[in-house]
């Protein structure tokens, strides 16, 4: 059977590049498509499943990342524009075999319940903390007010970010006194 020879086929890497990014304090390359957001190369090519997908319109927090210490959307930032930035996920938060203050105080004060928005809350409540170590109850509450979670009524996480503090060697501004692990302050 004669036909029109067949199209050639489209160069399957067409729309691909290598993205040099800095993840956690390791310089790492990747190819992916020019398209990809931060939240897709983080997970799908770096293996970094600690940031979540979540309604990926910028309405949840769940995919948040630091870019350069400050709260960025991974699943609104195209990848490509974010190399030569410092990104830090969840992943890196912990240093020399220890936890970040904040984990070991979500962990204690049971801020985290299912823990799907739990990873966009750590890295939005370490950019507070790093900026602003003693922070009033009020600047947690905004700094956080871009996080939304189905579970914990958010107490608990105001709470959790105030005994970081405390953990931390400082005392919060709210002067409220932390409860033993696992209690309440109300
Ligand atoms: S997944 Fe990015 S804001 Fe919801
Ligand atoms: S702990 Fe379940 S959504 Fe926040």
């Amino acid at each position: 059977m004669t036909g029109r020879p067949a199209e050639p086929s489209q160069d399957r890497y067409e729309g691909t590049v290598l993205l040099s990014l800095d993840v956690n304090g390791e310089r790492r390359q990747v190819a992916a498509r020019v398209e990809k957001t931060l939240l897709e190369v983080l997970r799908e090519e770096m293996g970094l499943t600690g940031t979540k997908h979540g309604c990926e319109l910028g309405e949840c927090g769940t995919c948040t990342v630091l870019v350069d210490g400050k709260p960025v959307l991974s699943c609104l930032a195209l990848a490509v524009e974010y190399q030569g930035a410092a990104i830090r996920t969840v992943e890196g938060l912990e240093g020399d075999g220890r936890l970040d203050p904040l984990q070991e105080a979500f962990a204690r004060n049971g801020a985290a319940q299912c823990g799907y928005c739990t990873p966009g809350f750590l890295l939005a409540a370490r950019a507070l903390l790093d900026k602003t170590p003693n922070p009033s109850r009020e600047e947690i509450r905004d700094a956080l007010s871009g996080n939304l979670c189905r579970c914990t009524g958010y107490l608990k996480i105001f709470e959790a970010v105030e005994d970081a503090i405390t953990l931390a060697g400082g005392s919060p501004a709210s002067g409220v006194r932390r409860p033993a692990a696992g209690g309440s302050a109300l």
